[in-house]
């Protein structure tokens, strides 16, 4: 049979992939299955785009990273704008289905671990709370391993002519992005002397503040949805989110703008 747009995009197999656990099905958790599953395939693209970003900097491709960015930024714009749709959910809707959830939560996504240690955001403890279940686990592990968007933003600094710390090269690369003032005055200096690298910058702080964007809008959901309820995966639920507010993935990027 010839190729047609159901057997090329595994329609069938996709549309089978919804499965509501409540019996009566309760009307809002097709919603919040399908939301879900279309923030993995978002997280899937966009681990898809920091590889290759990752291969536009080591290779000094400045057009490519740039056009790498602007994807990311709007996938990531596109994504915090989604969640509007589950905020049409009650509170009183949710818990009518919530126990349903067991333990599973939001805190278990592998990928959604990948995309914060690609991005150089690494917390190797919350690694643990992702099942072992076909390798899961260990993908978060693995990319927690290996150098992140931000070592290879270094590389490219290096080959465009930026005084990069030796220091940035050799860290351990399983610690989360640290500011680094000489890094910081370097960076100032290119925003002076290379225009075409600022657009570079630019789109990074606009996707590093689409990132907190999205920590945000998804607390204030998780607030208006259970409150201060604990989190189905353990956590103290909002508490525990709002320790990653606000805090930045470039931080080198937003630490110079006061000396402009
Ligand atoms: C009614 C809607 C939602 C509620 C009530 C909710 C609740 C929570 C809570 C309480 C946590 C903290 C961990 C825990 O103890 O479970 C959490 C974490 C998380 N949720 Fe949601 N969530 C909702 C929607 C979403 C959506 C649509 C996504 C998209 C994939 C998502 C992804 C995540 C992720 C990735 C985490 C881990 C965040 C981190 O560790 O910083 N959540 N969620």
């Amino acid at each position: 049979m010839s190729l047609t747009y159901s057997s090329y995009l595994n329609l069938p197999e996709l549309l089978e992939l919804q499965r509501p656990r409540s019996a009566p099905p309760e009307h809002d958790e097709m919603l919040f299955i399908v939301i879900h599953q279309v923030f993995e395939l978002w997280f899937k693209l966009m681990l898809h785009e920091t590889e290759k970003v990752e291969r536009d900097f080591s290779r000094n491709d400045l057009y490519g990273a740039i056009a790498t960015w602007k994807r990311l930024r709007t996938i990531l714009k596109t994504l915090v704008g989604q969640l509007d749709i589950l905020e049409t959910m009650t509170p009183l809707s949710f818990s009518s289905f919530r126990e349903r959830l067991d333990n599973a939560s939001g805190f278990q996504s592998f990928q959604f671990r990948e995309v914060e240690f690609s991005l150089g955001y690494k917390r190797p403890q919350v690694s643990g709370s992702i099942p072992e279940h076909e390798g899961q686990r260990a993908r978060a592990e693995a990319r927690l391993r290996e150098r992140s968007v931000v070592d290879h933003f270094y590389d490219f600094l290096a080959q465009r002519g930026v005084q990069v710390p030796a220091e940035l090269f050799e860290k351990d690369v399983t610690l989360a992005t640290q500011p680094n003032e000489a890094l910081q005055d370097e960076l100032l200096r290119v925003y002076h002397e290379q225009p075409e690298l600022v657009i570079l910058f630019e789109l990074m702080t606009d996707f590093d503040e689409g990132f907190q964007e999205w920590r945000y809008r998804h607390i204030k959901l998780v607030e208006r949805t259970i409150g201060s309820k604990r989190g189905t995966g353990g956590s103290p639920g909002v508490e525990f989110l709002k320790q990653s507010l606000w805090k930045p993935l470039f931080p080198d990027l937003w630490a110079i703008r006061h000396r402009m």
